[in-house]
């Protein structure tokens, strides 16, 4: 049993214990180690202020392409502690110059297309096109490569800037010489990093002072054994969601379990032409990745949700758990007919999605228990589906409404409905199947019906199941609005509508 987490920064080994591994990595680097170069602004991941780039070995599933895993990724360091950093190596700004002669391409870019100002955002701004230059390196660059302005907006997401304005910053992605560039993985990452990391990995961690405990078990079984002992230990994902609380200082992390370092949770995998699984420690960057060709309305929609930052550590399964009606997960995992395979004390057992969610915030999880893996369809290439969502602006923000359709058509001309799943977040205290609208469709040919009289008729049948609630970002009668446009809009994009 360990007492210490294990990680490298820098490319120096850091063994941390209960003093300091509590901490967010932001304070650790700024106030224990001196790297003042990672800044804090939000504390909330909404900045990008505080990116530092990680390679974890341990998120290995041989079903993702190399691209997206043992890569260093950028992460948002203010909302997560440094005892989740087990295992992983760490790259900070301070770094990077001090491994060159100068400045890197990136940053030169930076300076030559004058894309700092007050220089408070600059180090995250860094951080986050290192991390793009590092993937497009990962994944083989020509003489004279550059990234195009689209891959530099994607990437920088997850950055503000209050000063400089976009396009400079813009402008200096683009202008990197990619093939000017060295690998951050070739400088910081070694093979005796990877060994000795992979080693501690397989070792479980427990350790506590009066202030912090943590305890990071290597079986599912020891996870819920703990969890069932300790019912005010707080299973800790990658914090995205609990980080900000801590944060705000509403929750404090002070008594944590974490599923780190159990092999079979980084899973992602086919268990059939039509269904899939995805383990409780796959990032949705990897999922994202897994996904892209085998559901790409879905993969399309996990754009939309926070940064690269956040999804580089979220979790599927932290977002399921977290059970807020405006997540933007469960519409799809609802039309998806997902499945909740849930560890604990007794073994595994498997809960439809449509029995997990018990009213707001509150789960069918019983105490001691987990997500383990949630498994989901993989729809049909006949089949039509559309996922939504609508907030206030496009990236990283918060959902108002969000909405997932799925229909499977009785013929290949795509006309008659078999069957139809709808789901909507924002509009009730969990997210909501629509089973009268849905039935109401079923078996509508709707081309042959131009005057969509009956799809009217279903409009009102949809008001009828829902019941928003007004609040900061939107009132009740808006969010009628926007669901039903959402649901003609979906119509309309299957060509059903004339
Ligand atoms: C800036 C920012 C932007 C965001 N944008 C979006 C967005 O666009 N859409 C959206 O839906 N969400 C968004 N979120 C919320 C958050 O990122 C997601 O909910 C994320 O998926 C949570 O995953 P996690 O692993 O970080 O969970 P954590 O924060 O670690 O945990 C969340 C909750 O789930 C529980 N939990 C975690 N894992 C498990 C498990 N295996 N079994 C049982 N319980 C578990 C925890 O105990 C906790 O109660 C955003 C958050 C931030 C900070
Ligand atoms: S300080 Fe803003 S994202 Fe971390
Ligand atoms: S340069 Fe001042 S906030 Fe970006």
């Amino acid at each position: 049993m360990r007492k210490t987490v294990l990680f490298y920064l820098n490319g120096k080994r850091q063994e941390v214990g209960p003093e300091h591994a509590g901490l967010m990595l932001s304070d650790y680097l700024r106030y224990e180690r001196g790297l003042v170069g990672t800044k804090v602004v939000c504390a909330e991941g909404d900045c990008g202020a505080c990116s530092v780039l990680r390679l974890r070995p341990m998120a290995s599933s041989k079903n993702l392409p190399q691209a997206a895993r043992n890569i260093y990724l950028p992460i948002n360091s203010c909302i997560t502690t440094v005892a989740q950093m087990d295992g992983s190596s760490l790259v900070t700004v301070e770094a990077l110059a001090s491994q060159t002669a100068g400045l890197t391409p990136v940053q030169q870019a930076m300076v030559s297309s004058h894309g700092s100002q007050c220089g408070f955002c600059t180090p995250g701004f860094v951080m986050a096109l290192t991390g793009l230059v590092e993937k497009k390196l990962c994944d083989g660059v020509k003489k004279g490569a550059r990234c195009t302005p689209r891959e530099a907006k994607n990437c920088l997401t997850g950055n503000l800037c209050r000063c400089t304005g976009y396009q400079p910053i813009i402008d200096a992605a683009v202008a990197i010489d990619l093939s000017k560039c060295a690998s951050v993985k070739d400088q910081f990452y070694s093979l005796a990093q990877e060994r000795e990391l992979k080693k501690v990995l397989k070792d479980p961690v427990k350790f506590q002072n009066e202030h912090f405990s943590f305890f990071a078990p290597t079986t599912l079984k020891d996870a819920a054994a703990f969890l069932r002992r300790q019912p005010d230990a707080r299973l800790i994902g990658a914090a995205t969601d609990l980080g900000v609380v801590h944060n705000k200082g509403k929750i404090r992390l002070s008594k944590l379990l974490s599923l780190h370092l159990i092999p079979e949770l980084y899973d992602v995998k086919k268990l059939s032409p039509t269904r899939m699984t995805v383990g409780s420690r796959v990032t949705l960057s990897e999922l994202r990745h897994f996904l892209k060709d085998k559901i790409p309305e879905f993969a399309k929609f996990l754009d939309l949700f926070a940064s690269p930052q956040i999804k580089n550590l979220a979790t599927l399964s932290g977002n399921v758990s977290n059970g807020s009606p405006i997540a933007d997960t469960p519409p799809f995992l609802l039309i998806a007919q997902a499945t909740i395979i849930v560890a604990g004390p007794r073994g595994k057992r498997s809960i439809p999605i449509e029995k997990f969610y018990l009213g707001y915030r509150k789960t069918a999880l019983k105490p001691g228990e987990f997500i383990s893996a949630i498994e989901f369809d993989l729809p049909k290439k006949t089949e039509s589906l559309a996922l939504y969502k609508v907030s206030q602006r496009k990236d990283l923000d918060i959902s108002g409404v969000n909405a997932a359709f799925r229909i499977t058509w009785s013929d290949a001309k795509k006309t008659k409905i078999r069957e139809v799943r709808i789901a909507l977040g924002g509009v009730g205290p969990t997210t909501l199947r629509l089973p009268r609208t849905e039935a109401a469709l079923k078996g509508l040919t709707l081309k042959s019906d131009p005057n969509s009289m009956r799809l009217n008729e279903v409009v009102e049948i949809l008001h009828s199941e829902m019941q928003p609630l007004s609040d900061l970002r939107g009132t009740s009668a808006f969010r009628r609005v926007l669901v039903e446009n959402l649901f003609l809009k979906f119509f309309r994009e299957q060509g059903v509508l004339q």
